[in-house]
């Protein structure tokens, strides 16, 4: 299935991408102003799980930025979306496959730890992905990755100093700590937000950790951008809205573009 993926994007566009972004919600905008060389549709993929969340808009947008080629997945798939895990870690394979070395992801999170503020970024140092199923689960593909893969080490500590470098360069004060994913779609009650707490985790959303297994799987080095767009239930005693999400995630793009994209630069610097 990948390498009939592969070959139809081969068939648009020779590209290969050093970096890999993958754009959490209400984050799409990073690619404007980018030198775009070619994009894919979702959609238009073979067998692809097309995106159906309605801030993301699922494409592949291949594009140079400073001196890096890099991909970037403008909307990702989610397991409340009906999507198996194997199907919503498909992309990130695929750009595996496409020749890109490292990934970052960015999504839009809740904060549980108390220090947060909304409109904070988190760096994630680690993750919890045990309460949602494996995308490594059945057979393995040997071509990808080992049966059993060592995740001691999902976020990459030299990727997670750049990004801290690059923050305190640009003047952008960051956070760091542990991610949990859940399923959702239902943001978590009062009981589950005090659970993730006890359980070490800083922030909560409905991505990424999976995708960070299937991406360390494949050999990635990885890491990931959390926005704190609400604080977790229970936190305000107020009810979590997707428009909350998307209207903080939409204030912070300026920082978190300039976060984004400074990291890059120096990543590739560093070839
Ligand atoms: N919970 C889960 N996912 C989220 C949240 C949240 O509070 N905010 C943004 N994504």
């Amino acid at each position: 299935m990948l390498q009939k993926q592969l070959e139809y994007i081969r068939n648009i566009t020779d590209f290969e991408p050093d970096i890999a972004v993958v754009l959490g919600s209400g984050l799409g905008g990073f690619t404007d102003g980018a030198e775009i060389e070619a994009a894919v549709d979702f959609a238009n993929i073979p067998d692809f799980p097309v995106s159906t969340a309605p801030t993301h808009r699922g494409r592949f947008v291949f594009c140079k930025i400073g001196g890096a080629r890099v991909a970037v997945m403008q909307g990702r798939v989610h397991l409340y979306e009906g999507y198996t895990p194997q199907q919503a870690v498909m992309p990130i394979r695929l750009l595996r496959l496409m020749g890109a070395k490292q990934l970052i992801l960015t999504n839009a999170a809740g904060g549980i730890n108390r220090d947060f503020q909304i409109g904070d970024l988190m760096i994630i140092e680690d993750h919890i992905s045990s309460l949602v199923p494996s995308p490594l689960r059945g057979k393995n593909i040997d071509s990808l990755g080992v049966r059993f893969p060592d995740m001691s080490e999902v976020y990459s500590k030299r990727l997670c100093k750049i990004i801290t470098e690059c923050a305190m360069k640009n003047g952008i004060e960051t956070k760091k700590g542990v991610y949990i994913q859940l399923q959702g779609p239902a943001f978590e009650t009062k009981a589950e937000i005090k659970m993730c707490s006890i359980l070490g985790a800083d922030a909560v959303g409905m991505s990424t950790a999976i995708e960070a297994q299937a991406a360390k799987h494949c050999g990635f080095e990885v890491c990931g951008i959390s926005c704190i767009t609400n604080l977790a239930c229970g936190l305000l005693d107020q009810p979590i809205t997707s428009e909350e999400v998307s209207e903080t995630a939409a204030k912070t793009a300026v920082k978190f573009n300039a976060l984004l994209r400074s990291t890059i630069e120096r990543i590739a610097d560093e070839y």
